[in-house]
């Protein structure tokens, strides 16, 4: 398979069905992840929510018969259809700049437009992407805050790439787009790594699509796409709302302290015959290390699909801790629910899930929604 075929194949699993039925029995504690709530969020993240839509306002440009702004195959015809005032003029607080691979705006390449953000920028740069797929490996430093990268639609818009562990001198340096960066966020995009997906115990092939290792970073309508390790949640405070998140082993893995909210977690591990006890997959491997990290990562209102017999989660350290309330789960997740690495000493559950503080749980996600 191409390049672009093994993309598109990735792409149609988001129309992927699955059937959500039972809940998970015994659930693990919640007591601990009351602090993740998420209500020190900085209200900068959850703003600058108004939706620029490039097609919308192409159809009400459309008769107006403007010529596309300057670029690289400006006056050409592909971009005679391009609407003509865009990106948005820059405000006081805000910088916009647009990606186009075809060059009908300022830059061609998404690496292009975060260089040119800035260093230590105070002002939120949004880069608008329109459709297509950007073949490249992005890397957000630290020293470059305040970025949005806004999408058309994890459909429409994505940054692909397919660097292994082998091919760039480990996991943790495989990802499609690396994000260093605070109040990082992304928007109806998707991130896809598109390597050969590796087979359980195959050595050097873990592929992640995105490492973000950003304080308070926020994904919207985010689509994250690979097999092995797909989404690097690594360090930092993470909000993901309506994402859809695609992997075959340790899928979501990292020590970030997270909540994924209405999310699609689907599983493309191996398929196993009927009746057969082998496992294939695993959703999270989170990688808490001592008792006094915050870290965690929460799923509410999600949902678990796709092929093969998984587990939830594996303790990848000795304090890993993870949650999933009110999310559905296909028969596809093996009954023990998680795997402790063989060390008896990581298996920490409190007993019962306790209602009330279910609740207290999901009003502080309210308030973190509303801030
Ligand atoms: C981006 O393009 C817009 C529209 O042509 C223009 O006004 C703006 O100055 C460009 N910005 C940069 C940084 O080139
Ligand atoms: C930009 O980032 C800095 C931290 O790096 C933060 O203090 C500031 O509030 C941010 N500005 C905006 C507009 O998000
Ligand atoms: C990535 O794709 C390119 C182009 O198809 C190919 O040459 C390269 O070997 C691939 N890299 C990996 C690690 O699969
Ligand atoms: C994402 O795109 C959908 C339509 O495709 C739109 O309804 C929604 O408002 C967009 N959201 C964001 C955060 O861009
Ligand atoms: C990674 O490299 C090792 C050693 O060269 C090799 O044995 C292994 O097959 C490679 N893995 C992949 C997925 O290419
Ligand atoms: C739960 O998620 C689904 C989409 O996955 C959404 O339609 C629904 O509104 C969400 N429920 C709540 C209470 O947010």
């Amino acid at each position: 398979m191409t390049f672009k075929t093994v993309c598109l194949t990735l792409l149609s699993v988001i129309f992927a069905a699955f059937i959500s039925t039972q809940l998970l029995p015994n659930p693990p504690c919640i007591k601990d992840f009351i602090n993740l709530a998420f209500t020190s969020f900085s209200p900068s993240i959850i703003s600058t929510l108004s939706i620029y839509n490039i097609l919308d306002h192409h159809q009400h440009n459309h008769h107006h018969h403007h010529h596309g702004p300057k670029g690289p195959q400006s006056g050409s015809l592909i971009c005679d259809d391009f609407p003509p005032d865009f990106p948005p003029p820059d405000t006081n607080t805000i910088s916009n700049l647009c990606v186009d691979s075809n060059g009908c705006c300022n830059f061609t390449t998404v690496q292009s437009a975060i260089d040119a953000a800035g260093v230590f920028s105070q002002k939120r740069t949004i880069i608008w992407m329109t459709p297509g797929i950007y073949y490249e490996k992005v890397m957000v430093p630290k020293t470059w805050p305040n970025i949005t990268l806004q999408g058309q639609g994890m459909e429409f818009t994505a940054i692909v790439w397919n660097d292994t562990a082998n091919s760039s001198h480990g996991t943790f340096y495989s990802a499609s787009i690396q994000v260093f960066s605070a109040n990082f966020i992304a928007k109806n995009i998707s991130f896809m790594n598109v390597a050969p997906i590796a087979n359980p115990g195959d050595f050097g092939g873990q592929a992640v699509a995105m490492r973000i290792g950003g304080d308070q970073a926020a994904f919207w309508g985010c689509g994250f796409f690979g097999g092995q390790d797909t989404l690097h949640d690594d360090k930092g405070r993470h909000y993901f709302r309506d994402c859809f998140i695609q992997g075959s082993i340790d899928f979501i893995f990292g020590n970030a302290r997270s909540l994924y909210e209405n999310c699609q977690l689907i599983s493309i591990a191996n398929p196993v015959p009927v009746g057969s006890k082998t496992i294939t997959g695993v959703v999270t491997a989170h990688g808490r290390t001592s008792a006094t990290e915050n870290t965690g990562f929460v799923f509410v209102n999600c949902s678990i699909g796709g092929t093969g017999r998984i587990w939830l989660g594996r303790a990848w350290k000795p304090f890993s801790r993870v949650i999933f309330a009110y999310t559905s789960m296909t028969e596809i997740i093996s009954p023990e629910g998680w795997s402790d690495y063989n060390d008896p000493t990581r298996d920490q559950y409190c007993p019962k899930l306790s209602t009330s503080l279910l609740s207290f749980l999901l009003e502080n996600t309210k308030i973190a929604l509303w801030i």
